[in-house]
């Protein structure tokens, strides 16, 4: 999945719920003071953002392949090393890292056990690599109101279950496929209160990822259409989502 959405858009579609993620991944990470860590797909940098305020800028750096990203977040994190790249082929010498994190990437990535391979390598030996991806096939990730909505109305649409590391224990398989050893999952939540429902709803507008791409493909009519839907399945706003994510980490 390429994104070509800008920051801002990013920001308001899925930056809401992982700015707020980025502190539980660094915490079940174990990210403390004195860490070289890398950040992969780090988007415009809400995990990159967490990571600096925990280490110095120098110690942290960032890989994404969609160009605006590498712009936003070279430009919103000064000093942090933010490089051009894919998870399949990091830019780095063997052992660069102590650790190795990616927040809602694995799903993205064309080849997931390549790329865990990948930051298992870049990572010293007993280093930590850990990720973690939105529970899309429960149902219980920021989008699932969205996607149950637009299986309603159109059964053949593609949603995010499927992806990688999306179902309970598929991260963990992952993990142990890659070769890390002494994997352990876990769950992570947010809580993120919406003050409307369009607040919640034009950001879908956007473009951004599988869901914006879908809204985007859609006309008019079957974009108000999906919109009454959400609207009906949502609580009366203003609301709370709590979206969840599985995480796992393993050591090199
Ligand atoms: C949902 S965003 C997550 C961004 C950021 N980590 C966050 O938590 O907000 C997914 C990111 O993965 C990136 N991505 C897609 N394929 C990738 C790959 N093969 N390797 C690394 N990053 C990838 C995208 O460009 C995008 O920035």
């Amino acid at each position: 999945m390429s994104f070509t959405a800008g920051a801002d858009a990013y920001d308001r579609f899925m930056g809401r719920y992982s700015v707020p993620l980025a502190p539980q991944l660094a915490d079940f990470a174990g990210i403390t003071a004195g860490r070289r860590v890398l950040d992969v797909g780090c988007g415009p940098g809400a995990l990159t953002a967490e990571l600096v305020r925990r280490l110095e800028p120098d110690a942290v750096s960032a890989v994404d392949p969609s160009e605006s990203f590498v712009a936003a977040a070279r430009q919103r994190h000064l000093g942090v090393v933010v490089q051009r790249a894919a998870a399949e082929q990091l830019p780095f010498g063997d052992e660069a890292f102590d650790a190795a994190l990616a927040q809602l990437v694995v799903h993205f990535m064309a080849d997931p056990i390549r790329g865990l391979r990948e930051m298992a390598r870049v990572t010293r030996e007993h280093g930590v690599v850990a990720a973690c991806v939105w529970d899309h096939a429960g149902g219980q990730g920021p989008l699932g109101v969205y996607w149950r909505a637009v299986l309603e109305l159109d059964p053949d649409a593609e949603d995010e279950s499927q992806l990688a590391g999306a179902r309970e224990g598929h991260l963990g398989e992952l993990f142990r496929a890659a070769g890390l050893h002494e994997v352990e999952e876990g769950v992570l939540s947010v809580d993120v209160e919406h003050p409307s429902f369009e607040e919640w709803w034009e950001p879908f507008m956007l473009g951004v990822g599988p869901a914006g791409a879908y809204a985007a493909g859609l006309d008019a009519g079957r974009q108000a259409q999906l919109r009454e839907r959400c609207r009906e399945l949502l609580p009366a706003a203003p609301f709370v989502s709590t979206a969840r994510a599985w995480a796992a980490r393993g050591l090199v």
